[in-house]
């Protein structure tokens, strides 16, 4: 098509070559960008572009600048096959990744202190850095569960990624790992007890419930022997494991609920194809969730927060979760 300079700009005149979509197109572009617009309208090839760039683009501010600052706290119901209370109101709490930026995260997490909750479970990458400890007593002070807290570590509290290495060998080789004892404190400081492949009795109202921490497998540091010595027979058992991987053995081990999460349910998902990248030998379907498997209930948690390598979410919106576990009637001793 040849370019002919006119007044389009000015709606007082039609180039009877441009169909109406396109003369509609010429009365809203500035004359300044007439040939500019006359060369889009014969060569398609830079508007295809756009249709794929605007809605990856429309996606990608969605992914970083929406969902992932988008916490909410969901309700979940979980019938469990083994004796205990009439019912038991879980507040679970996985990979906050706090950092001192994460204003936003922290300020939710305030907000959690009126929740009433029998018990509050934690499953680990509550830092980025240990050294920023202190923010754990300034996001989870006054987050109390009645019969008790508890925690255990994940890969991220353990290590830090380096920068300087990520371009080397990615991803297991440009950790650094780091001494959590200062983060551990803080969390003993609260009242949130942590696990270290260890277990320990709850009295829930009368009903005990052995709450067991499988320190993270993800960086083969589990010991599930060690952590189910003390499990008596009969005893009903909530395990708490950063990464599910290990989710068969414990539920070759009869444990009654498995609450995990190191997942971030994928981060990244699809419709209909869910989570891409899990970083688990989990099959991809439980990453996020309730899963059954036999009589053991697993839920792998979303989790909060991100590592700031990786700042976005999609499909996978961050959450804190209320669980209303209910337990078979009439097996009190
Ligand atoms: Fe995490």
């Amino acid at each position: 098509m040849t370019s002919r300079p006119c007044r389009v700009n000015t709606g007082t005149f039609r180039d009877p070559i441009l169909n109406p979509a396109q003369q509609l197109f010429t009365l809203i572009v500035p004359f300044s960008v007439y040939e500019f617009q006359l060369a889009w309208l014969t060569d398609p090839t830079p508007m295809i572009w756009l249709i794929l760039v605007i809605p990856a683009a429309g996606i990608v501010l969605w992914a970083m600048l929406y969902e992932r600052l988008n916490y909410r706290l969901r309700e979940r119901s979980i019938a469990l096959p083994f004796p205990g209370p009439e019912r038991l109101t879980i507040l679970h709490l996985s990979d906050l990744h706090l950092v001192p930026r994460c204003r936003r995260l922290i300020a939710f997490l305030r907000s959690l202190r009126g929740v009433e909750a029998d018990l509050v479970l934690y499953t680990g990458d509550f830092l980025e850095d240990p050294k920023d400890a202190p923010l754990l007593e300034e996001a989870l002070s006054g987050i109390v569960g009645r019969y008790g807290s508890f925690a255990v570590f994940g890969n991220h509290d353990y290590y830090r990624y380096v920068w300087t290495e990520v371009f080397g060998k990615f991803p297991h080789a440009v950790n650094r790992m780091q001494d959590i004892t200062e983060p551990r404190e803080t969390l003993e400081k609260m009242g949130i007890r942590c696990l270290f492949n260890r277990s320990c009795i709850v009295d829930c109202g009368g009903y005990p419930i052995r709450i067991v921490g499988i320190d993270d497998p993800y960086l083969e540091k589990d010991d599930i022997e060690r952590a189910l010595a003390d499990v008596e027979q009969d005893e009903t058992v909530i395990a708490l494991v950063h990464s599910p991987g290990v989710y068969r053995e414990l539920a070759d081990r009869k444990v009654a609920l498995i609450l995990s999460g190191h997942t971030h349910g994928g981060q990244l998902r699809l419709p209909w194809l869910g989570a891409l990248v899990t970083r688990s030998p989990i099959p991809k379907r439980m990453a996020m969730g309730i899963s059954q498997i036999g009589n053991t209930t697993l839920f792998v948690s979303p989790g909060l927060g991100v590592t700031p390598r990786l700042p976005f979410r999609f499909l996978s919106p961050p959450e804190a979760s209320i669980l209303q576990v209910t337990f078979q009637p009439h097996t009190r001793d």
